[in-house]
């Protein structure tokens, strides 16, 4: 199932090491830092389609675009970094602890910074096609699906998560959207990706900074 991996995901790779990088400098150096300053910020959808009620051709409905939020540095570099993540982009907002993000961190860089919600989730959310929501105790499979322990409140002894906090807890656990994992979504997924990407609205060299199963989606 594992093709060989593309540029882009090669890309993805790299940057992935370099947030780390930037994870640790930032967190040896609190303090007063250089401000953040935007030319400007703003978001739109893109791709997705308009279908025609059957019984009324008058009648559409816009569904299946995706969304994406921009940050543009005041001075930005030419690498646009497109953060993707399937479960939230809060991810990308802030660490659980309230300290700074990558969406931050990369704009303090001068990258500019766009969070992508495909198509279903997030601020994308009219589906073409029926979805279903079932109410589902799933708060303890996340501890475990985010690998954060063998079993629920049992961490790992080197999470940087802040592990005493029952309000960070609530606050990563509230922040997952209802997610469609299943093929034909991260196919739908990852075509709307690539519409943003060839629209040149995401600028002209473009990183896919992905998580969790936004990751499955690039290759
Ligand atoms: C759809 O719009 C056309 C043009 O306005 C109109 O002639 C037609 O009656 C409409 N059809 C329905 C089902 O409302």
């Amino acid at each position: 199932m594992l093709a060989a991996p593309n540029p882009r995901f090669l890309a993805g790779l790299c940057l992935v090491a370099l947030a780390s990088r930037i994870a640790a400098e930032d967190s040896e150096q609190r303090g007063p830092q250089k401000p953040i300053t935007l030319r400007q910020s703003g978001g739109f959808t893109i791709g997705g389609k308009i279908i025609h009620n059957p019984s009324n051709p008058n009648m559409t409905l816009s569904c299946d675009h995706g969304y994406v939020e921009y940050f543009t540095p005041w001075t930005p570099r030419k690498t646009s970094i497109v953060m993707w993540h399937s479960s939230s982009t809060q991810t990308f907002q802030n660490r659980w602890d309230g300290g700074e993000g990558f969406k931050d961190m990369f704009l303090r860089r001068d990258y500019p910074v766009y969070l992508w919600e495909g198509p279903r989730v997030g601020r994308a959310n009219w589906a073409c096609s029926p979805t279903s929501y079932a109410p589902d105790y799933r708060d303890q499979g996340n501890f475990v699906a985010w690998n954060f322990g063998p079993v629920f409140k049992e961490w790992w002894p080197d999470v940087q998560f802040p592990t005493a906090s029952e309000y960070a807890w609530q606050q990563a656990t509230n922040s997952r959207y209802v997610e469609y994992d299943s093929e034909a979504s991260l196919n739908l997924e990852t075509d709307a990706a690539a519409i943003a990407a060839d629209s040149g609205k995401l600028g002209e060299d473009i990183v896919y900074l992905t998580n969790s199963a936004s990751g499955c989606a690039p290759r």
